[in-house]
């Protein structure tokens, strides 16, 4: 499997990076029963992976809509929250961003594939919360990414990718201290297998009746060894890797994984 996103080749620094999309192509799709991972995750953590402000119900029954535009009509179940119902039809974890009190605030989140953080901890935050651990975010982009929050219009869908290397095969990744504990025990012959790439592609578009926002995020995860198939993909990761920034070596903790990633580099060329 190669992964279908490779934003490791673009950008060695944190980035905004939103690029318009055709709305056509808001929804990757790919997941055959999202459902039935989500309502596993629900009944076992719900905390972790949803949370709601009591006011979002207008703009989250909008969502519903949206995804019911872009996918179809559907029953949608009276029992459930409809950001979640709507969440359950799509692989992506749906965000819903609303102005409260002048600064725009996560009212509602579906997070079933969380990097390091869950659903009670970020739900009612502002854009300067959600991003308080992002090193430089208040000073380098937090003015223009509320700029872009407020000027969104309908019908623009804006597409932008990060990516993260991780010794979890898991979607599911609420903390770090599991997944970081285990990292001794890892056989360098063994980095390629079970160190993954992890990308996340994530979309913002305008809700037009409650002038909300909705923000996507879907997980793609392949082992490194998907790259040794081919020695420019090869090539690019490993460019890649030396060149990340500082800034974000430290905010990814590269260096965990430094030895390891070495180790599969040079396993690599040897073959
Ligand atoms: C659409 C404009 C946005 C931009 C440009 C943006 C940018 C970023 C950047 C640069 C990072 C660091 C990792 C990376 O490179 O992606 C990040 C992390 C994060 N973002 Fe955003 N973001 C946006 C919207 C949102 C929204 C709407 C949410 C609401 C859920 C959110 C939640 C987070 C969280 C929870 C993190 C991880 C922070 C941590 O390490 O604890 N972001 N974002």
């Amino acid at each position: 499997m190669t992964l279908r996103h490779r934003p490791w080749e673009e950008a060695a620094d944190f980035q905004i990076g939103l690029k318009p999309i055709a709305p056509g192509d808001w929804l990757e799709g790919g997941e055959a029963d999202p459902a039935a991972r989500k309502d596993t995750l629900i009944a076992a953590y719900r905390g972790l992976v949803w949370a709601e402000t009591e006011d979002s119900r207008p703009a989250q029954a909008e969502v519903w809509e949206m995804v019911e535009a872009a996918l179809g009509p559907a029953p949608r179940p009276p029992d459930l929250p409809p950001l979640y119902a709507a969440a359950r039809r799509v692989p992506d974890d749906l965000c819903l961003m609303e102005k409260r009190d002048g600064q725009w605030r996560l009212t509602a989140l579906s997070l079933s594939a969380g990097s390091f953080f869950t659903a009670e901890q970020v739900i009612g935050r502002s854009l300067a919360e959600l991003h308080g651990p992002v090193t430089g975010f208040a000073e380098r982009f937090l003015a223009r990414v509320q700029r872009i929050f407020e000027g969104l219009r309908p019908e623009l869908v804006l597409e932008r990718r990060n990516w993260t290397l991780l010794n979890s095969a898991a979607l599911h990744t609420p903390t770090s201290g599991p997944i970081r504990s285990r990292i001794g025990e890892i056989d360098p012959a063994q980095a390629g297998d079970v160190l993954n790439l992890r990308v996340e592609r994530q979309t913002l578009r305008r809700l037009p009746r409650t002038g909300g926002a909705l923000f996507t995020i879907r997980v793609w995860l392949a082992p490194l060894d998907s790259l040794r198939d081919d020695p420019d993909r090869l090539a690019a990761f490993a460019r890649a890797w030396g060149a990340a920034t500082p800034e974000l070596r430290a905010y990814k903790r590269f260096d965990l994984y430094d030895d390891l990633v070495e180790a599969f580099l040079r396993g690599s060329q040897s073959r």
